[in-house]
């Protein structure tokens, strides 16, 4: 099935001067058995389809989290001057997309992204979701590599010189592979990572405890220079949902 955001990129609707992450979410829709398919976000998407039934049931959600992650110190002042991004469990690259968003508007200041952003790295199970993440992050005229991984296994980015922010968007609370073993995988030790980790708090199998479970590991293990975390209510138009998050500065 044709992916309807690469067929508007292909056909000039969506370009690197109108990307952002309110234009993604405008491809938003619903399919028969779509949301069912979804699994509450668990499942590793299969289909097109099913990435527009990811906008149309959570695309606004993930944005309303994000909107609360963007209000940390961490990120309204971001530590370093130029840096990587890896994005782990990307999906279509929706929480990436409100990133850059953001480093577009409050840390760029004249200077173009590429500047700013190094490269970006996207890991996720799905290759239709990597393919979407792909073509939307490429206009935002950053150098970008996709990777399929089953998580825990992450591999080792190259040596870099450059500090890494680490992005951990609704992936962390999905039960299913070992925290400690992705987090081996994914911080070698000697570099400066930003980690930023947000997912729903629910009262289900996983959920927010993960979450938790993860930022004291990376305090156990590395050395933190500056953490931030927070549990809020994004209130949506026909439920509530409690979220979690944390930003962390740290070596590893
Ligand atoms: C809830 S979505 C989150 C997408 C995006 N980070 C966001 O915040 O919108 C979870 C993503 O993780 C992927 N995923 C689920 N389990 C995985 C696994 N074991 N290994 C790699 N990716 C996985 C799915 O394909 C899906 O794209």
């Amino acid at each position: 099935m044709t992916d309807r955001i690469v067929s508007a990129i292909r056909e000039g609707r969506v370009t690197p001067q109108n990307v952002s992450a309110a234009q993604v979410l405008g491809f938003r829709a619903a399919t028969d058995g779509g949301f069912e398919r979804l699994n509450r976000g668990c499942a590793v998407i299969r289909s097109t389809e099913d990435l527009d039934q990811y906008l149309w049931s959570y695309g606004r959600m993930v944005a309303a989290q994000w909107a609360g992650v963007l209000e940390f110190g961490l990120l309204q002042n971001l530590p370093f001057e130029r840096f990587d991004v890896t994005d782990v469990g990307c999906g279509q690259g929706l929480s990436t997309t409100l990133f850059l968003d953001h480093v577009k508007a409050e840390a760029a200041r004249g200077r173009v992204l590429a500047s700013i952003v190094g490269g970006v790295r996207l890991y996720d199970a799905s290759p239709h979701a990597l393919r979407r993440a792909f073509e939307v992050l490429r206009l935002y005229r950053v150098s970008v590599k996709a990777q399929s991984v089953r998580l825990p296994q992450v591999p080792q980015p190259a040596a870099s010189a450059l500090p890494r922010v680490t992005i951990l968007s609704n992936i962390l609370d999905i039960e299913g592979f070992d925290l400690n073993s992705l987090r081996q995988s994914l911080f070698a030790p000697g570099g400066r990572h930003l980690v930023i980790a947000v997912s729903n708090d629910r009262q289900v199998a996983g959920g927010g405890a993960r979450v938790r479970q993860f930022q004291s590991l990376l305090s156990r293990h590395h050395r933190l220079l500056a953490c931030e975390s927070k549990a809020w209510e994004v209130q949506m138009a026909t439920r509530s949902t409690q979220v979690v998050a944390f930003a962390c500065l740290m070596e590893s």
